[in-house]
């Protein structure tokens, strides 16, 4: 395992969400994923028990039929009132791109990852969904150390039947809460963000 050189700060202010980084012709090995999914363990879950589950998608046909399900989803998105590139300014017309180039392409990253959560029905296992969801991030983190780029998408969540059929993934007990590419990045270089100032969303003491 070689990790990038990054301190904390550094590693949770450059995970970005990468779409036009990825490079979809280099293989990601098996054990790198294991790792992954091992540092997303760490994350806290409710009654420290593991309700978190990952579908790892490499198999091509899947992959396609996946990556068709998100574009069709995606061209919804695309023409409603919320499309990231009606919104003004350049960040927003850049994440629209980027978003865009995602639409087209998802199916083209060699893993995808759904996160998930499992109960012993699925209303247990939605209510689970705050268990996934540090867990995922961890795993973009621990991939992100490693040198690879993931993009948090939860739109297939319309089609979440579809998808689920295509895995085989029992929908009555497991609730899928998030859809990311997986791929080596582009390069390593990745900037902070321009974000709020903390102070414009903490709310001391009284809101
Ligand atoms: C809950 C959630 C849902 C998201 N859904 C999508 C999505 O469906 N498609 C996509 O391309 N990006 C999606 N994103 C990624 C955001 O667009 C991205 O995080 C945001 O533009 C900020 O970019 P950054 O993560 O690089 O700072 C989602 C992010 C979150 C947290």
């Amino acid at each position: 395992m070689t990790l990038l050189d990054l301190n904390p700060d550094q590693l949770l202010s450059t995970t970005r969400a990468v779409r036009k980084r990825l490079d979809f012709g280099r293989e990601v090995p098996q054990d790198l994923i294991r790792e992954c999914v091992a540092m997303a363990l760490q994350a806290p879950s409710g009654s420290n028990v593991v309700t978190m589950r990952f579908a790892v998608v490499r198999d091509a046909e899947k992959r396609r039929a996946i990556g068709d399900v998100y574009r069709e989803v995606y061209a919804g998105y695309r023409a409603s009132p919320h499309y990231a590139g009606r919104q003004a300014g350049d960040e927003q017309a850049r994440v629209a791109s980027s978003a865009d180039y995602l639409g087209e392409h998802m199916g083209d990253a060699p893993v995808l990852v759904i996160g998930c959560t499992e109960g012993p029905d699925r209303a247990s296992a939605k209510a689970m969904l705050g268990n996934i969801l540090p867990a995922m991030w961890s795993f973009m983190l621990a991939a992100r150390a490693r040198g690879l780029g993931t993009s948090w998408t939860s739109m297939h969540l319309a089609r979440e039947r579809d998808i689920a059929d295509i895995l085989g993934i029992p929908y009555d007990t497991v609730a899928q809460a998030v859809l990311t590419p997986l791929a080596y990045t582009k390069g390593t270089d990745f900037r902070p963000a321009k974000r709020p100032s903390p102070d414009s969303v903490i709310h001391w003491d009284t809101w």
